[in-house]
């Protein structure tokens, strides 16, 4: 089945796949689509309605991204966010200028005032605030628009012509801070384009489903299951899909939470697959003895997990089909930049093709994180392993400060599963996006009983975050820091000594190493 989609048309701005995921929210198919994408494509993918996301540029520059006019004549209902807007006015014969110093330059929380009559508005209170951020200003709307929303320093904050179902806004309905602001995209998706909400989770699981099986057919399916929520959830869809035609191999590199390995286990047991479990601890261990350099552990493990797989491949014989569990976001964002390596990312999604197969299966390729979470809820996955905050590929071992041993692995396993039991008991694990324990290198003398103690110093981390590009360290209550403080240096021997993380991302990363 063929759902309605909305265009999501990029401009560069850093709020697109919020728009989106916006979008999707209001139960409506959409994808981003970079502003070069060509009309004849935009035209045949049939969208219900298209939204010009905002950008970095003014449009009045000579090298600032425009579209083909023409965009304009399709009868498509076209939504302008920011420079969206701007574009849209400019394109269709309005002026767009710098704003003056004191005039409609405007950045942050701006109360703003909407007419009721404007579709976008609808049942909607008449004021609110909203998030601005724009220094170019609507001198003079394009013919047949109206203006519909105002601020005190701003005449023009808000346009269209209902007519043609144009629309335009200068602040970003998409971000929390404006209120009523997804109210504003549903109206839009709903009032204005017409749409039927038919995106929803389990109609996509079924689609999904019958797509697998016949791509599949009988053929043989292979796949990396590394216990995060992607891969897990694409395992889920593939077992319900094809049931023992498909084999997961899961690596398990002796690195990995307390309990983490039998969990992953357990929760595909449900399924009649082939389920292998490689314990590959000692070889893991082996190949990183010694080795301290973070970026020296982080390649250690990848090209390990890489061979341990490959063998595992071959046991299996040629298969048909290699699933990843690449989502929505690694789609939009791939080809985006040449950005500095901060730390060289082992993800088992992007295995290379070591292990003879014919085609790879995607199957999560157009969704959110969210989204997927829903999805490995709609198959049955248990929470823990669907709400999962991020692990990271190379597991405990860039969280083992210096060089890796068993024993080190299992005093950190001890004490982040104290760590983490206590914040899921404090109820602040809806909270705070990821949070852990890390074990310095960094011994200290103690006291316990009447002895002399010269013991570990474990680091605790957690973080709030949206995207994990930035992230502020989380204001945990001394209370239950102190819990957890008292409970590990208690229960797990080998430390005497825990600190707390403040620093945020930038300048720290979330991961020590
Ligand atoms: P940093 O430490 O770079 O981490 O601020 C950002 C996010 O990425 C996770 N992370 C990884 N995830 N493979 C992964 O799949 C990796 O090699 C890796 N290294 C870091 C980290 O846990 C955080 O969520």
């Amino acid at each position: 089945m063929k759902h309605q989609t909305v265009i999501v048309l990029d401009f560069g701005g850093q709020y697109n796949q919020l728009i989106a995921r916006r979008v999707r929210e209001c139960s409506v198919y959409c994808e981003v689509k970079p502003y070069t994408t060509p009309l004849s494509e935009i035209k045949a993918m049939e969208p219900i309605g298209i939204i010009f996301t905002g950008g970095p540029n003014s449009v009045y520059e000579a090298e600032a991204p425009h579209y083909d006019p023409e965009i304009f004549n399709l009868g498509i209902p076209i939504l302008g966010i920011c420079y969206g807007c701007q574009l849209m006015a400019h394109t269709l014969g309005g002026q767009v200028t710098a704003a003056q110093e004191d005039t409609a330059r405007e950045y942050g929380k701006t109360m703003t005032y909407f007419h009721s009559s404007c579709k976008l508005f609808k049942d909607l209170p008449l004021e609110g605030i909203t998030w601005m951020s724009h220094g170019d200003y609507m001198a003079r709307v394009p013919e047949g628009f109206q203006l519909v929303a105002q601020t005190d320093m701003c005449p023009t904050a808000a346009i269209c012509d209902e007519s043609r179902g144009f629309y335009g806004v200068q602040f970003h309905p998409e971000v929390n801070h404006t209120e009523n602001g997804v109210k504003m995209i549903r109206n839009f998706l709903y009032e204005v384009c017409g749409a039927a909400g038919d995106w929803t989770m389990g109609d996509y699981c079924r689609t999904a489903i019958a797509a697998i099986r016949e791509k599949v057919g009988s053929g043989k399916v292979l796949l990396a299951l590394s216990g995060g929520v992607d891969s897990s959830v694409a395992a889920a869809l593939l077992a319900e899909a094809v049931g023992n035609q498909l084999t997961c191999v899961f690596v398990d590199h002796g690195l990995m939470r307390k309990n983490e390995g039998d969990e992953v286990e357990a929760a595909f047991k449900k399924w009649d697959i082939n389920f292998v479990r490689v314990d590959a601890e000692t070889r893991f261990l082996l190949k990183l003895a010694g080795v301290a350099e973070p970026e020296q552990k982080r390649k250690i493990i990848g090209e390990e997990f890489i061979r341990v797989f490959e063998e595992e491949g071959k046991k299996i014989g040629s298969v048909d089909y290699l699933v990843q569990g690449t989502i929505y976001p690694d789609v939009i964002e791939s080809g985006a930049g040449d950005a500095a390596t901060i730390k060289s990312h082992h993800n088992v999604g992007g295995l290379p093709d070591y292990v003879d197969f014919k085609e790879i299966i995607e199957p999560l390729r157009m969704l959110f994180k969210d989204e997927v979470r829903q999805l490995g809820r709609e198959l049955g996955l248990p929470d823990y392993l669907v709400q999962r905050q991020p692990f990271p590929g190379p597991g405990l071992a860039i969280r083992i400060i210096g060089d890796i041993t068993k024993e080190k692995a299992d005093t950190l396993r001890d004490a982040d599963a104290i760590f983490r039991e206590e914040i899921a008991a404090a109820g602040w694990d809806t909270q705070i996006s990821q949070y852990f324990a890390v074990l310095t290198n960094r011994r200290s003398v103690g006291v316990m009983g009447d002895g002399r103690t010269y013991d570990y110093t474990l680091a605790l981390r957690g973080v709030t975050t949206s995207d994990f590009m930035t992230a502020d360290w989380a204001r945990i209550p001394y209370d239950l820091l102190d819990k957890i403080s008292v409970r590990i240096v208690n229960e797990v021997k080998g430390i005497n000594r825990i600190v707390y993380d403040i620093t945020s991302k930038p300048p720290a990363t979330i991961e020590w190493e």
